[in-house]
């Protein structure tokens, strides 16, 4: 039998309180849109079709996800959940089960999702947790067998009913043959006068249906977004779980309140982060590794034993072992260091690779460049690779010296071991083993009188 899963988000709400000019599924937590969290979940299960329900901001939201093959309806009315997920039914599949989910709780597990849908045996399976504060929330009904018999709203709850901790998270895992058989029976002749996708429950009830619950690991995975404090709030803990993650595997952390995974971050062991760290994309570092405060590092893969000092921006760098940036540095996209080369403060590098043992260490320029092993290249250096139109390549040979406050105009190559006297521009390239000067003569005029001020 071909198992069928389809997943259902609902994504319709406005988000009044973030107080935005957004819709809320695309404010960001860890720097990606709360929306995009769950479909990136939904993307290591194997689903089959997955519909999003959307309402106000439909265009913005359609926009941004155009990354995803996803089938969208709209809700032009919010009249409840329940009316939410009936909208979705001429696009929903008559058998199989479906995953419901939230535009707005971001953080569900794929562990949580899967064991959710593992649980689906019997027609319907669902979320739910015992909380200390439940105040607001569906109160899960049991009977004295303890089989779940119905979900009571907290502004429908008696005294008896508001006691129950056990709450609902409003994530399930329902047959489709349900959802088109009880859907269209909903009424909204309750407190708030929705339609309760919550009523669903004593549907299945009193057709016998068993209903199966789980609990999520965390509780974070539950819990949703509407202002900014709650969404705050989450990104703390979600940093918090990162954290701990990486030092179950040998991570050192100077503070873990003070640093930021805005991706994923695979580390070795004995790997240091000092305070105010940011790691943003997919970041991969080796073992005994060294980050000083202050770093900001985006999609870059970073060798054993290599050290970078303060204030380094890193973005899509490649770095060898035993490799020395910074304080100050700018690895822009496509830098390569290789192995023992050192890059100092206030270097900026780009679009290049410095060899084995190189080293730039001050206040320099190195664009669309190769550079050998064992180049030293002096304070100041340029390469001066744009003409206004057009970048150009500058190549320099292995062991080469480059003088302080030297520019080398590219297209252009410096030999191996060739020599280039501090404050030369180098407009033609230099062979191997020479020595190339391109600057003005000094010129001396001895007992020389400075102008003076006429009193
Ligand atoms: C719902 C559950 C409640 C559960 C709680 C968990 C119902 C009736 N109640 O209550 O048992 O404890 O979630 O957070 O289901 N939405 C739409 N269209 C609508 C209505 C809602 O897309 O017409 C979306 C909202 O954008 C929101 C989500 O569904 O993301 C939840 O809706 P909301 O009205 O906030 O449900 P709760 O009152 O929190
Ligand atoms: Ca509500």
């Amino acid at each position: 039998m071909t198992h069928s899963l389809s997943v259902i988000i609902l994504a319709a709400g406005k988000g009044t309180r973030m107080k935005s000019s957004k819709p809320k599924v695309l404010q960001t937590l860890a720097a990606k849109p709360l929306l995009t969290h769950v479909l990136d979940t939904c993307a290591q299960l194997e689903t089959d079709k997955t519909i999003v329900v959307y309402g106000f901001g439909g265009n913005q939201v359609q926009a941004a996800m155009t990354d995803y093959a996803l089938t969208w309806v709209e809700q032009t009315e919010q009249l409840g959940t329940g009316h939410a997920v009936k909208v979705t039914l001429d696009e929903l599949p008559q058998d199989g089960e479906s995953l419901i989910l939230y535009g707005d709780v971001p953080l569900v597990s794929e562990t949580t999702l899967t064991q959710l849908v593992t649980a689906n045996t019997s027609g319907m399976s669902m979320l739910t947790l015992t909380v200390d504060n439940p105040f607001g929330l569906g109160r899960i009904k049991r009977d004295d067998a303890n089989n779940i018999v119905a979900i009571v709203e907290q502004k429908d709850a008696n005294e008896a009913e508001q006691a129950i901790n056990e709450i609902n998270s409003g994530i399930y895992c329902v047959d489709n043959a349900l959802l088109h058989k009880y859907l269209p029976k909903l009424s909204n002749d309750n407190a708030q006068g929705e339609y309760y996708l919550t009523d669903i429950v004593k549907m299945a009830v009193a057709d016998g249906i068993k209903i199966a619950a789980i609990e999520p690991e965390d509780e974070f995975e539950i819990e949703g977004v509407n202002n900014r404090q709650q969404l705050a709030n989450l990104e703390r803990r979600w940093q918090a779980k990162l954290v701990e993650d990486l030092q179950v595997q040998g991570v050192q952390f100077a503070d873990p309140a003070r640093v930021d995974i805005r991706g994923q971050v695979e580390a070795g062991q004995d790997v240091f982060v000092d305070t105010n760290v940011v790691f943003q994309g997919h970041c991969q570092i080796g073992n005994n590794v060294t980050i000083e405060s202050g770093c900001i590092i985006k999609d870059s893969v970073i060798g054993d034993n290599t050290h970078l000092k303060p204030y380094c921006v890193l973005d899509e760098a490649k770095l060898g072992n035993q490799v020395t940036v910074g304080p100050f540095a700018h690895l822009r996209p496509k830098t390569e260091l290789a192995n023992n080369s050192k890059i100092g403060n206030f270097v900026e590098t780009k679009k290049s690779q410095i060899g084995e043992g190189s080293k730039v260490n001050h206040l320099s320029y190195i664009g669309d460049a190769q550079v050998g092993k064992q180049v030293n290249i002096g304070a100041g250096t340029i390469t001066c690779n744009y003409d206004g139109v057009n970048k150009s390549q500058t190549t320099i040979g292995d062991e080469a010296f480059i003088g302080s406050n030297s520019s080398l105009v590219a297209p252009v190559t410096i030999g191996k071991t060739a020599t280039v006297g501090a404050g030369s521009v180098i407009t033609k390239d230099v062979d191997d083993h020479a020595l190339g000067v391109a600057r003005g003569k000094q010129v001396q005029k001895d007992n020389y009188k400075r102008p003076t001020k006429n009193k």
